[in-house]
């Protein structure tokens, strides 16, 4: 009988015990006091054999009430505190959903980007469809397939970054991207735009870069005349600048190109006077162009007999500074959001 008063004792202490637990660490230190290994009702289990033994069930049945009552009050216990404790976050932690949202910075297109599409937008118009060529080139498409053979000295137009495999470049221009397209098109006419990056080894200014966007022009097809050449060409800046920017061709040379010109757009800083951005000319240059050589075309698949066409090689970057009044092309790569943002 003293077990069954010992084990009615030791239910009451650990219930009492258990109503001054406020906390994590106390609630595991009463389960290990009262139902641990130890516990008084666990001791009264292993002393169970040492009792007579007609007490035995008795006893045994009064420990397995113990342990049940007080293992169902340990877990009403746990989650109390668990409740407990989230009401004291909620409360600490308040959040005021009537407060306004903060407003997520939002990005916007880089202005040579967005020149870019306007340029895609407008020469769509004339249905012409962009066409993506690779930055690493072959000498055989960047000068050979140009009409600049190996150690012409039209190669020293452009300063040009090799690569330690031979006959492997950084393409200098877009132009290259005129062989591919011509060559996976031909004999069909075509009329492609050909964005890309280029570069040059060469020292940079407010005015060039070692690598800068290009974006080709070509069209190839029957009976395409100087007149369709000059006349597309001027549309084109009429509509990205509008009609109040002179724009004017020059005679020039390239090997690709029979005749060749360079087209420039009156100076927007200084409207024709001449200012540092236009060194004095009053204009800038945002081309080079002309009609497609024969050699070229033959290059490309194309019978110079019965094919001829037109390319340019468009800098989109001079075509933002022109139509945003933008000083210095460094402003489009240093990343600084006050400059970006403004577009
Ligand atoms: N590839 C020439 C350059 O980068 C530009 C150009 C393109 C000229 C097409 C004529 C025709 O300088």
């Amino acid at each position: 009988m003293d077990e069954l008063q010992s084990l009615e004792q030791a239910q009451a202490a650990a219930l009492a015990a258990l109503e001054a637990v406020n906390d994590e660490a106390a609630l595991e230190a009463w389960r290990i006091a009262h139902l641990g290994r130890s516990a008084p009702v666990m001791l009264a289990f292993s002393r169970l054999g040492q009792a007579p033994k007609e007490l035995r069930p008795q006893i045994g049945q009064a420990a397995n009430r113990v342990k049940q009552a007080l293992e169902e009050a340990f877990a009403a216990r746990a989650q109390a505190l668990k409740e407990a404790a989230l009401q004291r976050s909620l409360t600490a932690e308040r959040l005021d959903v009537t407060l306004p949202g903060r407003r997520p910075a939002q990005g916007s297109l880089h202005i040579e980007t967005q020149t870019l599409r306007e340029m895609y937008r407008i020469f769509g118009e004339m249905g012409f469809q962009v066409f993506r060529a690779p930055d690493v080139e072959t000498d055989e498409n960047n000068f050979t397939a140009l009409n600049i053979p190996p150690y012409h000295p039209a190669r020293d137009m452009w300063d040009t970054f090799y690569t330690t495999n031979p006959g492997v470049l950084l393409r200098t221009h877009t132009s290259p991207g005129q062989i591919r397209a011509m060559r996976q098109f031909a004999p069909q006419p075509i009329r492609v735009v050909l964005p890309g990056m280029c570069y040059r080894y060469e020292q940079a200014s407010s005015r060039k870069d070692i690598q800068f966007t290009q974006v080709e022009l070509l069209a190839v097809g029957y009976h395409i005349t100087f007149g369709d050449f000059k006349g597309t060409l001027r549309d084109f800046a009429q509509r990205i600048f509008g009609e109040s920017l002179r724009t004017r061709l020059r005679p020039s040379y390239f090997p690709f190109t029979e005749p060749s010109a360079e087209m420039d757009v009156e100076c927007v800083i200084c409207r024709g006077k001449g200012c540092a951005l236009c060194k004095g000319s009053g204009w800038l240059e945002i081309m080079g162009c002309g009609m497609v050589h024969p050699t070229v075309l033959q290059n490309g698949g194309y019978d110079p007999a019965k094919f001829s066409g037109f390319a340019a090689g468009i800098g989109p970057g001079r075509v933002a500074m022109l139509r945003h009044a933008i000083e210095d092309l460094r402003a489009f790569y240093i990343n600084d959001v006050r400059f970006l943002e403004q577009f």
